[in-house]
């Protein structure tokens, strides 16, 4: 048996196996005389005004057309479709030919689009149905005036994954770049992508079991890595695959320890499908870095677009978090543990007193003796901990500024901390209650007379992600010229 495309040729065909099928199949659940009105419809001519626009298929055994279904807009929406004409010969039935013809039209162009799919369903057909996941729309167990049951199911968005098989990179490669000709069309690089492809990132994504779209890292130096081929299906263009897809890269090409990602495209101005590309690269935040006219050829100048990896210190600042989360268990390398620390001790202080020391904790025996004074556990997981040590001495005449200094140094190493990708929280109400831990951690570090243990700031890889606490809004807590004017009043 095999599903393939209508052709008009079929339109007889497919008239006769639908009136069969009415007869024998329907005439269990329908009045005869409801049944002989229908036939009268499903004339070739019906059928082929149907074809005419919605994707149409045919079940075929031995030259013989056993089985057919199609697929279409639901009232012309993009993002819903409607399964309607899906009859088996009742000599075929109960052999998974239906339930393959429902598989084929879900992965169809109007499948992959839709977040829902509606099918008006009779009641001979309501339990097969049900089977392939179809539920009552609005809960409605009744049929309609029209004598149908109206059922639907919700279809996930694309997921995405990583391929680490070199035969499925192809084989995907192949099948998206070859249904995107505005942009594939010369065999040879195409060809290349799919055999280079083999040993790159891939990532792909994919829906109702079938690959909509894919994209390929590729290293080309030590700190950039190239976004080599993305490719859609065109059914789900602007519909956030693409960059789902990218951001999926990105995180991956971050967590390598990647600085840059380079992606190159026809320079914007002379064919609207790379102009698209072009705004689509612009969008996902790629920078124009430098226009080559000698990579391709003349009529395809190469437009190189950058982006850099790492995160502004305005988007550090922007992002950082309290985490209070599980931690990984992964060790903390001396390398990173040196970097929070050296951010500490660049902070500013009074009178450059520099009031503030630091001590990290990565010994596990040290770090659960620690644990076992801070009640409740706060940074029992954590792989390693800062403690902040405080000196009050005096930076200018009788004023000290030791919280100062200590709290600039805590912010410094918390971006840090969020910068090389862990996790921390400033904890320092919880130590220094009158239960005093903070005291018992010092005595466990041997910290002498005269410096103050002040605050704990555990390090480690998250486990979750943390919480957003709400802030209050900006016109609460920032004007200009004057307390409480705003830009418009002031
Ligand atoms: C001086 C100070 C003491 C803090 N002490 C604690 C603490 O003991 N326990 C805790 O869970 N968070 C503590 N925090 C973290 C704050 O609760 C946190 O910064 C605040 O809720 C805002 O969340 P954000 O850091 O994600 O912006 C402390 C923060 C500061 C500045």
């Amino acid at each position: 048996m095999i599903i393939r495309k209508f052709t008009e040729q079929d339109a007889q065909a497919v008239s006769e196996l639908i009136i069969t099928t009415i007869r024998i199949s329907n005439t269990k659940d329908y009045p005869v005389e409801l049944m002989e009105e229908l036939v009268k419809t499903e004339t070739p001519e019906h059928v082929l005004q149907r074809a005419s626009w919605t994707h149409f298929y045919v079940a075929e055994e031995a030259g013989k057309i056993i089985g057919c279904g199609a697929i279409g807009p639901y009232w012309g929406k993009e993002d819903e479709s409607s399964l309607f004409t899906i009859f088996v010969h009742p000599e075929w039935q109960g052999k998974g030919i239906g339930r393959a013809i429902v598989e084929t039209l879900e992965k169809d162009e109007y499948g992959i689009r839709a977040n829902r799919i509606e099918i008006p369903a009779s009641i001979t057909g309501l339990p097969f149905y049900r089977k392939l996941g179809y539920g009552f729309k609005d809960g409605k167990d009744t049929v309609d005036e029209e004598h149908l049951y109206r059922l639907e199911k919700q279809i996930e968005a694309p997921v995405i994954r990583q391929v680490e098989d070199a035969e499925e990179k192809s084989r995907i490669c192949r099948e998206i770049l070859e249904a995107l000709p505005e942009w594939f069309e010369v065999p040879e690089s195409r060809e290349q992508y799919i055999r280079e492809c083999r040993k790159w990132f891939f990532a792909a994504a994919e829906r109702n079991g079938r690959a909509v779209g894919f994209l390929c890292l590729k290293e080309t130096g030590k700190a950039t890595v190239e976004l080599a081929v993305t490719g859609v299906l065109k059914a789900l263009h602007r519909r956030g695959t693409g960059r789902a897809l990218f951001e999926a890269a990105k995180a991956y090409a971050v967590a390598a320890g990647y600085e840059f990602m380079q992606v190159k495209t026809v320079a914007e101005g002379l064919y609207e499908d790379y102009d698209r590309t072009n705004r689509f690269y612009q969008g996902l935040g790629f920078r124009e870095l430098e226009v080559i006219p000698q990579v391709w050829d003349e009529d395809n100048p190469c437009q190189i677009y950058v982006m850099s990896l790492r995160k502004s210190p305005w988007e550090q600042i922007m992002t950082r978090r309290s985490y209070r989360g599980k931690y990984k268990p992964d060790r903390i390398p001396r390398e990173d543990l040196k970097t929070i620390l050296e951010a500490g001790l660049a902070a500013p202080s009074g009178c450059n007193k520099q009031t503030t020391s630091l001590v990290a904790v990565d010994d596990p025996e040290i770090l659960k003796q620690i644990n076992a004074v801070i009640d409740p556990p706060v940074c029992e997981t954590a792989p390693a901990m800062i403690c902040v040590l405080s000196q009050r001495i005096n930076a200018f005449r009788d004023r000290c500024f030791a919280t100062q200094d200590y709290s600039a140094a805590i912010e410094n190493m918390l971006l840090t901390i969020s910068s090389i990708g862990y996790g921390s929280c400033w904890f320092e109400g919880h130590i220094t209650d009158e239960d005093r831990i903070c005291d018992r951690i010092a005595e466990i570090l041997n910290v002498p007379e005269g410096y103050d243990l002040v605050c704990i700031l555990p390090v480690g890889k998250m486990e979750s992600e943390p919480t957003v606490p709400k802030k209050k809004p900006f016109a609460e807590r920032a004007w200009f010229n004057g307390f409480g004017k705003t830009e418009e009043t002031e």
